[in-house]
């Protein structure tokens, strides 16, 4: 069986963008695929080293979040980050194969840097894209599941890993990345993507009447200042929603837009109903989850025991080839 390796920051709840750009794709593929799932504390350091207790009682809520879409306990392994040594081991070996240049000019690192308002950035946070390599590759992923702000960082994985191969002779596996074809999901303000940061998200555990009340607040076609005047939906991020979530009902909400039969707050109704129902099944999977935080954690802790295995085993392989040895 290939193995997918793909993994979220422990940094607060997921939330719908998380689950448009990668969750929903896991769940699709955990049956074809040894599916490994990273929570990823130390790269969640990278920008919350400040707050360590956050990323600490985050481990917990985005396993539930990823257990609450679907993924199923018996079939995908659940893995610490900062409990896999090799993770670390291995990433400092691709360090010395990584320009400094190349890591500045990466235009994820550069979004995320104005997005956090980082006037300079530590050497952790630059190089996060280094660490993620070994992520993916101390487990020899073949694919890996993610949104498409993550495809500079594949690029780069596989740019490493050509190298470290060709240098040393190993035969670390060149990673894919899966993007889905959703594409991206904009925020509720509908200036940039969804992000916890950013105060824009609908999360996957919000309550029904959360859900409703953000979806009310939405930025819709702003020249529509009136329910009598037709509406552009091309513009308005509120449809976006409607094509991503509501395949079905799309195309009439569009055309009763255009022709001001449907005004913003009743599409907006319909969006929010329909995000509810798709919302419902995750919310009952997670309440179980939240009442037995024991099944969770032991489940982590399990998925990180065999991880270590593979990495252990993987890594003696690799410093042998490196003449990491005495
Ligand atoms: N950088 C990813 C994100 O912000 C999280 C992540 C960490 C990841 N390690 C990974 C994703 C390895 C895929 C593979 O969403």
């Amino acid at each position: 069986m290939k193995r997918i390796l793909t993994g979220d920051r422990p940094t607060g709840k997921l939330h719908l963008g998380h689950y448009v750009g990668s969750l929903k794709q896991r769940a699709e593929l955990q049956d074809q695929f040894d599916t490994l799932i990273l929570i990823a504390d130390v790269q969640a350091l990278t920008t919350h080293f400040l707050n360590p207790q956050l990323i600490n009682s985050s481990i917990y809520e985005v396993t539930m979040d990823n257990l609450s879409i679907g993924l199923d306990p018996e079939k995908v392994t659940f893995v610490q980050q900062s409990q896999v040594p090799s993770i670390a081991e291995l990433t400092i070996f691709y360090s010395m194969l990584v320009t400094c240049n190349q890591l500045s000019h990466n235009p994820t690192i550069k979004t995320e840097a104005k997005n956090y308002g980082y006037t300079e950035m530590t050497y952790g946070f630059l190089g996060y894209p280094v660490s993620q390599t070994a992520d993916i590759t101390f487990c020899n992923a073949n694919l890996v599941p993610v949104g498409e702000d993550q495809l500079p960082h594949i690029e780069l994985s596989r740019k490493i890993v050509r190298k470290f191969n060709d240098l040393y002779g190993t035969e670390i596996i060149e990673p894919d990345a899966k993007v889905s074809n959703v594409g991206r999901l904009c925020g509720l303000d509908g200036n940039s993507k969804m992000g916890k940061s950013l105060g824009n998200a609908i999360y996957l555990c919000d309550p029904p009447e959360v859900v409703t009340q953000k979806v009310r607040n939405a930025v819709t076609d702003t020249n529509r200042i009136s329910v009598k005047i037709p509406g552009n939906p091309d513009v308005c991020n509120v449809f976006t929603y409607h094509k991503i979530f509501n395949t079905e009902e799309a195309p009439n909400i569009c055309s009763m837009c255009k022709n001001a039969s449907l005004g913003c707050v009743a599409c907006k109704k319909l969006l929010a109903d329909k995000l509810n129902s798709i919302l419902s099944p995750m919310r009952e999977k997670r309440s179980y989850y939240e009442n037995h935080k024991d099944v969770v954690k032991e489940l982590i802790q399990e998925g990180t025991r065999r991880a270590n295995q593979i990495g252990n085993e993987n890594l003696a392989l690799i410093k042998d080839k490196m003449h990491v040895s005495l």
